[in-house]
């Protein structure tokens, strides 16, 4: 199977399928409806597949992307002057070079919590263990137990992918340590008939050459 390779300057646009994410609310933090009254920004929305979702279950959902895809505002997310704490939860599936650093500039403007959806190999390297996870472990790891088929730059509902994503999950104030979950299997009862109707294709050339099939997923 071949590996992603993306170029270190790729904006790394691989929409998620809808059904990804209402997995993270269903099955990971929404218990009782209570994110109904919350805010969440998605900095990295692209086409909005993640955004609008978001907007299924918060009170608000601000979403904003450094480039132009047609949907939020046009901003990049690590150098723009977002105020500490002016979000309850930060959520989204950040390009995967910069996930460290969404992650950590998220914890500044999230007030309860940061969800990324991310590859699980992203839990491995010594490096992101000295960076990140020794001296701010995530509260919760999901792992999607179905694949989450990511492709670039569109939604493929018969995509198929051997990669596999989890949802990595900073909720403040938690002092339980780091809950290993499983997203149970979801797709069928979370997948819509109107998912994949905006067929959204890039325009963007990132750089991406490597055939790709691929990407997965999932949380809290
Ligand atoms: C993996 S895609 C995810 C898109 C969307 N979050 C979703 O789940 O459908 C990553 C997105 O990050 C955006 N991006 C890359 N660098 C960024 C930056 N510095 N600030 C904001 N967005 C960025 C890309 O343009 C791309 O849309």
């Amino acid at each position: 199977m071949a590996q992603r390779k993306e170029a270190r300057d790729s904006l790394d646009n691989f929409p998620t399928p809808p059904w990804a994410t209402r997995a993270l609310l269903e099955h990971i933090i929404e218990q009782g409806g209570y994110t109904d009254h919350l805010s969440c920004l998605e900095p990295a929305c692209g086409a909005g597949h993640m955004a609008k979702v978001l907007a299924e279950y918060f009170g608000s959902v601000s979403a904003s992307d450094v480039y132009d895809y047609g949907y939020g505002d046009i901003a990049d997310f690590l150098s723009a002057d977002v105020e500490r704490g002016s979000y309850d939860w930060v959520i989204t599936n950040p390009p995967f070079r910069l996930a460290e650093e969404f992650i950590t500039h998220g914890l500044k403007v999230a007030r309860r919590g940061v969800a990324v959806l991310v590859r699980t190999v992203f839990l491995e390297s010594v490096g992101r263990y000295e960076r990140i996870f020794s001296s701010t472990p995530p509260s919760a790891v999901a792992q999607f137990v179905e694949r989450v088929p990511m492709v670039k730059g569109r939604l493929d509902k018969k995509a198929s992918t051997a990669t596999g994503y989890a949802w990595v999950i900073w909720e403040k104030g938690s002092d339980r340590g780091t809950r290993l979950l499983w997203v149970p299997p979801c797709r069928k009862s979370l997948e819509r008939a109107d998912d994949y109707d905006e067929q959204y294709s890039s325009d963007v050339d990132d750089g991406f050459e490597a055939p790709v099939r691929d990407q997965n997923k999932l949380l809290l």
